[in-house]
């Protein structure tokens, strides 16, 4: 499975970032030892993107998005650490080496997707057989054409216990297989028995073609409406988009994005194929980014009612900073695509994706209904909101025309409002101003980190250690000054590896480069560490400086539950001077 160290330091030593870099993003600017473009992770205008040639890092200031080259790979070509590693090796013409370990996983993975395939090809096949005859007519209830069935690979899941099962275990499958596909769960006798049952099936698909999980809907009501496969190794439902496969062969220039898998099958049924949608949970951030491979523009067609209007909005809050140009439908008079389409038909839903409203506007309408406005309070609020809503809108043309359009809502004058918006506008400017001069100021201003696995327990003390860390990996001659000091030390277990990795590397004689450290940490790990690593520091009496980062740590570290009274008092000895 793990791709070895030295080779992932090969890799990243023969792919210069900053070349790496320039295939994706103009780098334009110098500015000290950086280099600086418009950042492809974010929407800006002013460049806030920094490649360090010299560490071999990137950093955006303005999204806060940093890491290595492998990281830069990962997150553009939306591909897994791997992936990457195996993209750059490519690139730096250099052979990943197949490991026996390796070639097992991947001939899993190949059973695992041939067993889908093969179980999806019966699904489909019972449509012609009796006990597919309950999902034919629900089928042929929701109004999906044969057409639709056979571009989508529908089929049904019989309502019997051991039908997929035992057919598969005919054809040479095992019990195991089957339960590791998502297919099948273990009973109380040690037996299998089938997980989709009486159900219409979906078959998720992914953009290569290989079909990596189902999701089944029960035939008419019941509990649960949808089964989904749960994540496999072949399956990651936040990874994955349905009928992405269909959808990015689409003419249309965008995505449609939709909350149901109906809704997605009669959207492309009504000529809209580029119709998407998430699998069983709200929409991940990866998602956002895997939609950004395929396109600029994203029409978001949620359900009508307030947890569509929910979803929307926090939809919209992960497509727009990955440079999704977001809309958002208004769907008046029916529930949701697939019930707009049957009632009003296709013609009127091309006007409605025409018609969509940008996310300003369709923000604005959503606060609207927040407010009672036959009220003064109510316009009031109303007005609030929308000052604030129009105050984050970068666009100046687009403040004033909606500032007009939220004046006539509330019959205040527009100028009244314009000014409002200004007003707003300052302090927001001065607010983010404030922020970044304390961040400019005060370089030891700790962060928590943005990923949750690695939270700060104790801030007082990974400011220390972070302290400590970016002085070593500046200097790397200082972890002679360690001595004495254990990851075990460390509130942050994460920071206490990072401690531990630059150490062995120091004592091996290995190169100690911020790239090279964070190569080989996970990628959460990565980006904040690198991100520490972009931070100025102050070489100078860095020795002192050890010394007391390491004398915060112990003290800190002596306030854990549990800490050794004993050495508390031999703390408290020295401290007075008396000596043990
Ligand atoms: P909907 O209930 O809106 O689905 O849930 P739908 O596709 O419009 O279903 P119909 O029209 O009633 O047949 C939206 C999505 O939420 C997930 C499914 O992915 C579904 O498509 N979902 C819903 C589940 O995963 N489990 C459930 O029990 C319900
Ligand atoms: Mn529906």
């Amino acid at each position: 499975m793990a791709i070895p160290e030295r080779f992932i330091e090969e890799v990243v030593a023969r792919s210069d970032i900053v070349d790496v870099v320039s295939e994706y993003v103009q780098l334009t600017k110098r500015s000290g030892s950086n280099i600086f473009g418009l950042c492809p992770f974010h929407s800006e205008k002013t460049p806030s993107f920094s490649v360090s040639p010299e560490k071999q890092i990137y950093h955006c200031f303005g999204c806060g998005k940093g890491g290595t080259v492998i990281s830069f790979i990962m997150e553009i070509e939306n591909l897994s650490f791997r992936d990457a590693v195996a993209l750059l090796a490519r690139r730096a013409g250099m052979e990943l080496p197949e490991e026996d370990e390796d070639k097992e996983s991947t001939g899993r993975r190949k059973r695992l997707l041939e067993l889908n395939r093969q179980a999806a090809r019966w699904f489909y096949d019972n449509l012609s057989r009796p006990e597919g005859a309950d999902s034919v007519a629900y089928i042929r209830k929701r109004q999906l054409t044969k057409k639709t069935v056979t571009a989508f690979g529908l089929g049904a899941a019989p309502n019997q216990w051991h039908m997929l099962t035992d057919e598969m275990i005919r054809r040479g499958f095992t019990q195991q297989e089957l339960v590791d596909a998502g297919l099948a769960k273990r009973g109380k006798g040690g037996g299998v028995y089938d997980i989709f049952r009486n159900r219409l099936m979906f078959p998720v698909i992914d953009v290569r073609g290989a079909v990596i999980g189902f999701s089944g809907r029960i035939l008419g009501d019941g509990e649960p409406k949808y089964l989904n496969t749960p994540d496999t190794p072949v399956f990651s439902k936040s990874r994955n988009l349905f009928a992405l496969n269909l959808a990015k062969r689409s003419k249309r220039g965008m995505l449609i994005l939709a909350e149901g898998n109906v809704d997605v099958v009669m959207l492309h049924q009504a000529g809209f194929d580029c119709a998407v949608a998430s699998l069983g949970t709200s929409l991940t951030p990866e998602q956002a980014r895997l939609m950004k491979n395929y396109t600029e523009n994203v029409v978001i067609a949620y359900d009508s009612d307030a947890a569509g209007v929910k979803a929307a909005q926090r939809a919209i809050g992960l497509l727009e900073p990955v440079g999704l140009q977001v809309r958002v439908l208004r769907m008046e008079g029916a529930k949701d695509p697939d019930e707009f389409i049957k009632l009003r038909g296709a013609d009127a839903f091309q006007i409605l994706l025409e018609r969509s409203a940008n996310h300003v506007e369709y923000r604005i309408l959503a606060a609207k209904g927040k407010y009672d406005m036959d009220t003064d309070d109510g316009r009031l609020g109303f007005l609030r909101e929308a000052t604030e809503i129009l105050a984050e809108n970068q666009s100046p043309v687009e403040r004033e025309v909606y500032a007009r359009r939220v004046a006539e809502m509330t019959g205040v004058s527009p100028e009244a409002v314009i000014n409002e918006v200004d007003k707003a506008l300052r302090i927001r400017s001065a607010r983010d101003r404030k922020k970044q001069e304390r961040e400019v100021m005060r370089p030891e201003i700790t962060a928590q980190p943005a990923a949750r696995s690695i939270r700060y327990d104790n801030v007082a003390s990974a400011a220390a250690e972070e302290g400590l860390v970016r002085l070593l990996v500046a200097d790397p001659a200082l972890t002679d000054s360690t001595a004495g000091l254990e990851p075990e030390d460390f509130s942050s277990p994460f920071l206490g590896r990072v401690f531990d990795s630059i150490r062995k590397r120091w004592q091996e004689g290995r190169e100690i480069t911020p790239a090279l450290i964070a190569a080989v940490l996970p990628p959460e790990e990565a980006s904040h560490f690198t991100n520490l690593c972009q931070r100025p520091v102050s070489i100078a009496s860095a020795r002192e400086a050890i010394g007391d980062y390491i004398d915060k740590i112990k003290t800190e570290g002596l306030k854990k539950p549990g800490a050794d009274l004993l050495a508390v008092r031999e703390q408290y000895r020295k401290k007075k001077g008396l000596g043990g």
